[in-house]
């Protein structure tokens, strides 16, 4: 007999990455084999994302195209989980033929519908754990404390949830027995991992950040951690020394500013000044030199002037991130936002969006190119258009060729040609694992 298969459509953030992956290897492990063809599945799975219009219209037309296959009697499941649903709308009345809709990140609950579903009761059959890849990615917490003007998030996600440290910890030792030697821990906003508990009690003997990173670097044979997504307000120098001092953590920032203005900061409801950011971003460049630092950006935010904008612009050209990502503004219902003017007008939002792209894209090109015949040290994840691909700790995209098989280890490659989102090497040696004495780009 063919095993029954599953089809599942992802959107959105690493966190749903990280959902999607983890229901994948919970129904293979129920005897479920994947399919990219809908029509041969008896389970529909749609992971959802609706932090933009863009990604609300991808998860409607994927409704849309999926809503032929509905069964009445049962024999097909169409399940949607993600922050598409909204637990207070009537997405039941509204999709009718959608058999279940699940929160975000609630992977317990679809399984247990399924295993009701397939009679199984929860009696999963027992199946061997899949290889881990070589980098995976670990929640850390749910969920998000803040109300940041323009977001839809944190309504669907819910209040903030940290996970206990022994649990990821467990978590992180389970993956890399299975291979893993690259771990992202994930959440809305890491930096506030911890401030969901004993709200009363002393604050100073509450786990953060900090003390996760110190246990996660203990695991043996775990040669990398990352951590995303940071918040300016919320990133403490106890956060920087962990981060400077641990060998593992790899010193790559993922810390969004959003604006480079404080009127539109204010508006956003960030919760702190260009100059705070601005100095956060130096005291992060002195702690760790050798460092990578990204952030998001949206342009064309409710009442953004021309001077505001260029505000923006002046800030990237200013701290020369080496990535960010850039996002118009989309009006989003059910936030504060919604009920201001959405004043800036679409062409002005694209060309605000283009012109920061093509500076940021300059300045990428630049702080790529100084690497050009330096040998720097990555971690090979896979292979990509017939070419090993790996990332250096401070997260630059390296690609080289070779007939070896290096998935999993780390290579020293000396850089022959630079773009702005990747490099190209010939590999030079094998590299050395945490710690990792040489240095790196
Ligand atoms: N926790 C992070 C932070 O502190 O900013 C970001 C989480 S948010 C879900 C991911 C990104 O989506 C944001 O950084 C923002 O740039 C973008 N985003 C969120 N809401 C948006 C909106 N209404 N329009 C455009 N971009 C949006
Ligand atoms: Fe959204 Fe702001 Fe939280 S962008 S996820 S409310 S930090």
């Amino acid at each position: 007999m063919t095993a029954p298969r599953y089809y599942l459509w992802n959107i959105g953030c690493q966190m749903n990455q990280a959902d999607a992956e983890r229901l994948a290897e919970a129904l293979e492990a129920r005897g479920y084999a994947a399919t990219r063809e809908p029509s041969e599945a008896a389970l529909l799975l749609l992971n959802t994302c609706v932090v933009r219009q863009s990604a609300e219209d991808k998860v409607l037309g994927r409704l849309a195209s999926l809503r032929p296959l509905a069964c009445d009697d049962g024999s097909r499941q169409l399940l949607v989980m993600g922050c598409f649903v909204d637990q207070a709308g009537d997405l039941e009345i509204r999709y009718p033929y959608v058999d279940r809709f699940f929160a975000p990140s609630d992977i317990q609950g679809v399984l247990e519908h399924v295993d009701a579903w397939a009679g199984r009761n929860g009696d999963a059959v027992p199946a061997t754990a899949r290889p881990a890849r070589v980098n995976e990615m670990v929640p850390i917490s749910y969920g998000c404390d803040h109300r940041c003007t323009y977001c839809i998030v944190t309504e669907r996600r819910g209040p903030q949830r940290s996970r206990p440290i022994a649990e990821i910890v467990a978590e992180a030792e389970d993956l890399v027995a299975r291979g893993a030697r690259e771990i992202t821990l994930l959440g809305q906003n890491v930096d506030a991992y911890g401030t969901d508990w004993d709200q009363g009690a002393d604050p100073a003997g509450r786990p953060d950040l900090a003390d996760l990173l110190d246990a996660v670097h203990a695991v043996p044979d775990l040669w990398r951690i990352r951590f995303l997504t940071s918040h300016p307000r919320e990133m403490t120098p106890r956060i920087i020394e962990a981060v400077a001092r641990l060998p593992k953590v790899c010193p790559s920032w993922e810390l969004p500013v959003q604006s480079g203005d404080d009127a539109v900061l204010r508006r956003m409801g960030r919760g702190y000044t260009v100059e705070h950011f601005r100095e956060l971003a130096e005291r992060i460049r002195a702690a760790t030199p050798e460092s990578g630092l990204n952030t998001d950006v949206i342009v064309g935010f409710c009442g953004e002037t021309d001077a505001e904008f260029q505000s923006t612009l002046d800030l990237v050209r200013e701290l020369r991130f080496d990535m960010v990502h850039i996002a118009a503004y989309s009006v989003r219902e059910g936030t504060p936002a919604a009920g201001w003017p959405d004043d800036v007008p679409p062409d002005e939002k694209e060309r605000r969006r283009a012109l920061l792209e093509e500076t940021q894209t300059e300045i990428a090109t630049e702080i790529n190119a100084a690497l050009l015949g330096e040998t720097v040290t990555i971690l090979v994840e896979g292979r990509q258009r017939g070419r090993w691909r790996g990332r250096t700790r401070t997260n630059r995209l390296v690609f080289f060729e070779s007939d070896d098989n290096w998935r999993g280890k780390l290579a020293r490659v000396r850089i022959t040609w630079t773009g702005p989102w990747s490099m190209i090497g010939d590999v030079v040696t094998e590299g050395e694992p945490a710690g990792e004495a040489t240095p790196e780009g």
